[in-house]
């Protein structure tokens, strides 16, 4: 097998492109996807700073180091979830990746810590507040996401979710006609009112496979396990499905993820609606000020009940 490109050997085949790249190629093809992205959706410039949300995997730790490839301004935030064994590893490999990016590129990683917060990690806080440990976890990295992307006047807040991710997300709402979540699905989210930073997805054309390639040639440490609480989860499952599909049809989740982007684009006067909408429903929190569509926002409410059962 031999390069598209270059007609060297290949290291890796991509079917849904019809394509093998050699290792320069590949790592071409991926930058280029992303700068593909950044374009097309409207993500940033070269003058604006980005925070990517680094969680020791492939995707974000990929993710991180192609922005800075490509001559992008861009730090590191990492939430320490306080999980045992695999939190402790997460945070080792994020921490060995930004010593080199502070010194190849002098970028910064900021930390939270939820122990520090909430008094409790992620898994015993669930258990304390009576709220499943994903839904606590997502409400918790959602909101220092923005918090520290506010705080740090960062103009835009990036994730690692790739093709296989919002694939799977869309089958789930798609599955269960969320069309509030359906509408709110894009790459490029805006920040629609004061106090909600612009959060992006850089690697939506970019599959999980092809991002563990790209981690393992161009020798990105990641942690490889998956979160131990995600084991059984319905997003395993949707991708699971995906995956039977792309084996017998390469281009499935392609074709499935691209086309609904395509139709969204299409329907504008509602993109425009969904602004109108959360100006309409979204106040600052009355105890921190986030955007929020009650009273006191759902991390306020998560951190009051966790002062009134955890132990200090
Ligand atoms: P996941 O929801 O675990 O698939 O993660 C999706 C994206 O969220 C990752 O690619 C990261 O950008 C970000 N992320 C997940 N967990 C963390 C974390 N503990 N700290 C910082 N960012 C995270
Ligand atoms: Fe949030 Fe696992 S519970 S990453
Ligand atoms: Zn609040």
């Amino acid at each position: 097998m031999n390069c598209t490109k270059c007609k060297t050997k290949a290291v890796i085949d991509l079917p849904r492109h019809n394509a093998a790249f050699c290792k320069g190629c590949f790592t071409g093809f991926v930058h280029d996807q992303v700068a593909r992205a950044i374009k097309s959706e409207w993500m940033f410039g070269k003058e604006e700073r980005i925070l990517v949300a680094v969680s020791g995997g492939k995707d974000s730790l990929a993710l991180w180091n192609i922005l800075l490839k490509l001559g992008y301004r861009a730090d590191g935030l990492y939430v320490d979830l306080g999980i045992g064994v695999y939190s402790e590893q997460s945070h080792a490999k994020v921490t060995k990746f930004a010593e080199a990016v502070a010194t190849s590129h002098g970028a910064t990683l900021h930390l939270h810590t939820v122990e520090q917060e909430a008094g409790a990690g992620i898994k015993e806080l669930a258990q304390l507040i009576h709220r499943p440990t994903c839904s606590t976890c997502g409400t918790i990295k959602r909101y220092q996401f923005n918090r520290v992307a506010i705080e740090q006047n960062y103009d835009v807040m990036a994730t690692g979710h790739n093709l296989d991710d919002e694939a799977a997300r869309l089958l789930g709402n798609v599955l269960h006609w969320q069309e509030e979540y359906l509408d709110k699905q894009g790459p490029s989210l805006p920040a629609s009112v004061a106090g909600f930073a612009k959060k992006v997805k850089p690697l939506y054309r970019l599959s999980e496979r092809e991002l563990a390639a790209y981690a393992v040639l161009n020798r990105i440490d990641y942690i490889v396990e998956e979160c131990p609480m995600a084991k059984g989860s319905k997003m395993l499952q949707y991708k699971e499905v995906l995956n039977r599909l792309e084996t017998e049809s390469p281009g499935t989740k392609q074709t499935f993820y691209w086309g609904f982007l395509d139709k969204q684009r299409k329907k504008q006067p509602t993109a425009i609606t969904m602004t109108e909408k959360d100006r309409a429903v979204l106040h600052p929190c009355a105890s921190c000020s986030q955007p929020t569509t009650a009273e006191v926002c759902s991390y306020c409410k998560m951190m009051a009940k966790a002062k009134t059962v955890v132990p200090r």
